[in-house]
């Protein structure tokens, strides 16, 4: 792999993305790691990320220096250009001219390997306060700046190079060229890393993983325990049943898209449990959200575990017990939960709301080393519907967070009607990719007076939640065409009943959050 060192900020991850973007397999290495344990990886390639600190504050993030007589081809980028100069010989300091955002720089000649074929000029994401005040013995400056003299060098003998910009993000012009030079031209990579050798390579690991044994999934209807078991059952067809709770907290004709359209899709065989009553039961006269929720997740646990035991009494019956448990966990939780070393302990990521810990299941978890836009990638090779695989972020919790008051059947139709609308004129629009999500909520326990036909009208408020982002953990509201929200206003107060009033947030996270529950 091309090993990205993670200097503790939010761009490892980013620069991971970017790298797999140009065919090429990368992973997240922590900067603590040793020379030795870099090289035991056996990588192709070294990006060193930005960072949040000074190279010279005490306890700045460091790198074994033994890393850069490893003879691999090395990237560095913003503080790991930092930390590359000052190891390799060069200066850094604090001039006291700081850069943040958009910012032009200029190729000094044409530019070397690392910016060949780009503009002499051109527009880069700088974000830093010291800066690199002269390369390293041997290396050429290849681009600077106004504030910056040296924004960029390389040494064609070292195959080293550095840049103080951030090429992985969009607003750096021709950032992901950056990197495909580093691995294309420099490092001499190939890009062959896609969706369908990671399907073979997979469907290869979770054969040799399971052999004959039974397997079982939970499908919550969303994207990762959708793609995951249909990995796992293009590898072992029916040794895999899949268990999908249906809590009545579901957006519309979401369960008949995952019994049917997925079904159909892929073969797999699907045991729903109708567990509508046993939910809204549970739920009857409760309003607090963090009550809620635990309802919901002990409800969820006691749901999957009835139909778990008796597929386990039914295998168990016939010789070959159920050993195994498919998760959808992501790479991002994997590196988040300190898994990047592939040695810390890893957290199990439960995305179908909380799975019982006690059940001695092995985990069988495909998606370890995707990302989510590459999950999605192969579940479309593997033939998913696309209303599964292009589905957005929704949570375990379902529409029952998604109702301010207590939560009844009467009001998840309102809510389920009302979020159907919204969300087939956003598709409709051509917004889905656009927005990360919108969620659409039910303000029950408030009331407006309103005016429809010729009365007067005392209903209740939806709540549209356009939000932007990356990764859930920031947001931004999306700034949706007027005449989009026009017509989801008109449709919902029209065709729902009970709603004489929709409302657009306008709340970053922070400090909103997503969900408002
Ligand atoms: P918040 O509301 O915390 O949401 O800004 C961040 C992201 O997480 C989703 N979310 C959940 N997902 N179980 C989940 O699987 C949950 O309990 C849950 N709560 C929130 C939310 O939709 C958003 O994408």
């Amino acid at each position: 792999p091309v090993l990205v060192v993670d200097f503790g900020a939010q761009y490892a991850q980013l620069i991971a993305r970017r790298v797999r973007e140009a065919g090429v397999y990368s992973e997240i290495v922590p900067h603590t790691a040793t020379a030795a344990e870099i090289a035991a990886k056996n990588p192709v390639g070294i990006i060193l990320s930005g960072g949040p600190s000074s190279v010279y504050e005490p306890g700045a993030p460091a790198l074994d220096s033994g890393v850069f007589d490893l003879g691999v081809p090395t990237l560095g980028i913003c503080y790991g250009f930092q930390v590359m100069a000052q190891a390799l010989g060069g200066e850094v300091a604090n001039t006291g001219l700081r850069e943040y955002g958009a910012t032009d720089a200029a190729l000094t000649g044409d530019g070397g390997v690392l910016l060949s074929g780009q503009p002499a000029a051109q527009n880069v994401w700088m974000s830093h306060g010291d800066q690199v005040s002269k390369a390293p013995a041997g290396f050429s400056v290849l681009a600077s700046t106004s504030a910056t003299p040296v924004a960029a060098f390389g040494s064609d003998e070292r195959r080293m190079y550095g840049v103080q910009w951030h090429p992985e993000v969009k607003h750096s012009d021709h950032g992901q060229q950056v990197i495909e030079n580093f691995l294309h031209k420099a490092a001499g990579l190939a890009a062959d890393w896609n969706s369908g050798n990671v399907i073979a390579e997979q469907v290869a690991r979770i054969r040799e993983q399971v052999g004959t044994g039974r397997v079982i999934c939970g499908l919550s209807g969303g994207v990762d325990s959708a793609v995951a078991a249909a990995l796992v059952h293009e590898a072992v067809g029916d040794q895999l049943v899949c268990i999908f709770v249906d809590h009545g907290l579901l957006r519309k004709n979401e369960r008949e898209q995952v019994e049917n359209d997925y079904v159909a899709s892929t073969g797999v065989r699907l045991v729903t449990i109708d567990a509508r009553e046993q939910f809204l039961n549970a739920l009857a006269g409760v309003s607090d959200p963090e009550q809620k929720r635990k309802i919901i997740g002990r409800e969820f646990i006691r749901s999957f575990e009835a139909a778990e035991k008796s597929l386990l009494a039914e295998a168990a019956a016939d010789g070959e017990p159920i050993r195994f448990l498919v998760q959808g966990t992501l790479y991002p939780d994997v590196v988040e939960s300190g898994g990047g070393t592939g040695t810390a302990n890893i957290k199990s990521h439960h995305n179908v709301g909380g799975l019982p810990e006690d059940l001695q299941f092995e985990l069988v978890e495909p998606l370890r080393a995707l990302f989510k836009d590459e999950v999605r990638a192969i579940g479309r090779e593997l033939g998913l519907p696309e209303v599964i695989v292009g589905r957005q972020p929704f949570p375990g919790p379902g529409l029952g967070i998604r109702i301010v008051g207590e939560v009844t059947a009467d009001r998840l139709e309102i809510l389920r009607d009302a979020d159907a609308i919204a969300r087939e004129e956003l598709t409709r629009a051509g917004l889905d990719s656009e927005i990360w999500q919108c969620p659409v909520v039910l303000l029950a326990d408030v009331r407006s007076v309103g005016v429809q036909g010729d009365g007067r009208t005392y209903g209740h408020p939806i709540v549209l939640r356009p939000v932007s982002s990356e990764d859930a953990m920031t947001a931004d509201w999306t700034r949706l065409p007027y005449d989009v929200l026009a017509r989801i206003s008109n449709r919902i107060t029209n065709e729902v009943r009970d709603v004489n009033r929709v409302v657009l947030d306008v709340t970053s996270k922070p400090p909103g959050t997503i969900e408002w529950e």
